[in-house]
């Protein structure tokens, strides 16, 4: 099956072009296309996502993305045209979920409606990796929005078993970035200055580590921050006014702030992995792209003997190539879903 996705549940506009073979028993899948028109400069400007401009540039760069797809793969070999519902910004869902539906029209081709979530989930199935190493699972999304964690008995059978209570992964190095001054999207610049700074410098809190239960909380990660940063400079009326201090040692700040979330993440999904006896650890979503979260669960996994799955560094953070393999999965088992878009819809 040769699926048509289309994917604009945040700033990245993004289309793709996958086909899926072996049905739900054995996946495989070859990109045929995967073109991404970042947005970031329209907002940088604004220190994060407006929804506004992003459904405005996702109505500006869709027809070109696809007139750049049709150059490289004949439309009319297309069996299935799948669209991200959500979760996300619902004007930007809008502006994809209209584009794909004129377009099925036009091309008289079925409308699938994607969750971005299983979007992330099923994007290590890019590379296609061998089914009998992988269940039963850990899963574990970690994006701008979400921090999920997952138990799997196989691609569609699993349960939520931990999430976070306040912010997301993505969220805390982003909020965190903007404490340290960091240009918008926050997350690859704490792990850029991360490399120049100590880890162990600060002893940032790991919230909920010792909890017996698979939840993770960032919101007191990012207070220790702030506090440690006016507490250098005991200047709060400048934090109070909303003016930005640089700290000084800002790269040990960072390297120690991602060292708490690495810790965070990688002890609650191990301990989950011991617990339910997982055969491997499935990482992904657009925190998943960190080298150095990547690199402690490669070596806890691999003291653990479990094999450890993630997409490429390029299908960590959104694109479309993964709609369309949890498009492929999802019609496969013979899932349905409204198309309209859902900014809330959750990992089912
Ligand atoms: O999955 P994604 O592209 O979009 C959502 O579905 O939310 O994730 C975006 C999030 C942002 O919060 C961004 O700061 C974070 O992923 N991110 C990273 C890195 N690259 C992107 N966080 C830490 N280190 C990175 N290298
Ligand atoms: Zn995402």
């Amino acid at each position: 099956m040769r699926i048509l996705a289309i994917e604009t549940s945040c700033d990245e506009t993004a289309i793709a072009v996958v086909e899926g073979k072996g049905g739900i028993k054995k996946p495989s899948f070859e990109i045929l296309s995967s073109l991404i028109f970042s947005q970031i400069p329209f907002h940088k400007e604004y220190g994060g996502v407006v929804p506004n401009i992003a459904k405005r540039e996702h109505i500006k760069s869709l027809p070109l993305l696809l007139e750049k797809t049709a150059k490289k793969i004949d439309l009319a070999s297309i069996d299935q045209i799948a669209v991200t519902v959500g979760p996300g910004l619902e004007p930007a869902l809008w502006s994809g979920i209209e584009f794909a539906r004129e377009l099925s029209k036009k091309m008289k081709k079925p409308l699938f409606g994607a969750n971005h979530l299983k979007g992330h989930l099923y994007s290590f199935l890019l590379d296609n990796p061998e089914k009998k190493k992988i269940f039963p699972a850990i899963g574990l999304i970690v994006s701008g929005g979400h921090t999920i964690l997952l138990y799997m008995k196989s691609l569609t059978e699993y349960k939520k078993i931990g999430e976070t209570r306040d912010d997301a992964a993505g969220e805390s190095f982003d909020k965190a970035a903007r404490l340290l001054v960091f240009p918008y999207p926050g997350g690859p610049e704490i792990e850029k200055a991360a490399k120049k700074g100590n880890p162990e410098a600060i002893a940032f809190p790991r919230p909920m580590i010792n909890q017996k239960n698979y939840d993770f909380s960032f919101a007191g990660l990012k207070t220790a921050l702030l506090y440690n940063i006016a507490g250098q400079k005991a200047d709060w009326d400048k934090f109070n006014k909303g003016k930005a201090i640089k700290p000084e040692n800002a790269d040990d700040l960072a390297a120690s702030f991602q060292s708490a979330v690495i810790d965070c993440l990688t002890g609650k999904t191990m301990r989950a992995a011991k617990d339910f006896s997982a055969r491997s650890v499935i990482l992904s979503g657009g925190v998943a792209a960190n080298k150095a979260l990547r690199g402690t669960f490669r070596k806890k996994t691999s003291a653990a003997k479990i094999n450890f799955f993630a997409p490429q560094q390029k299908y960590n953070t959104d694109n479309a190539a993964m709609i369309a393999t949890a498009s492929y999965i999802e019609i496969m088992s013979g899932k349905k879903r409204r198309i309209s878009a859902n900014g809330n819809l959750g990992i089912h």
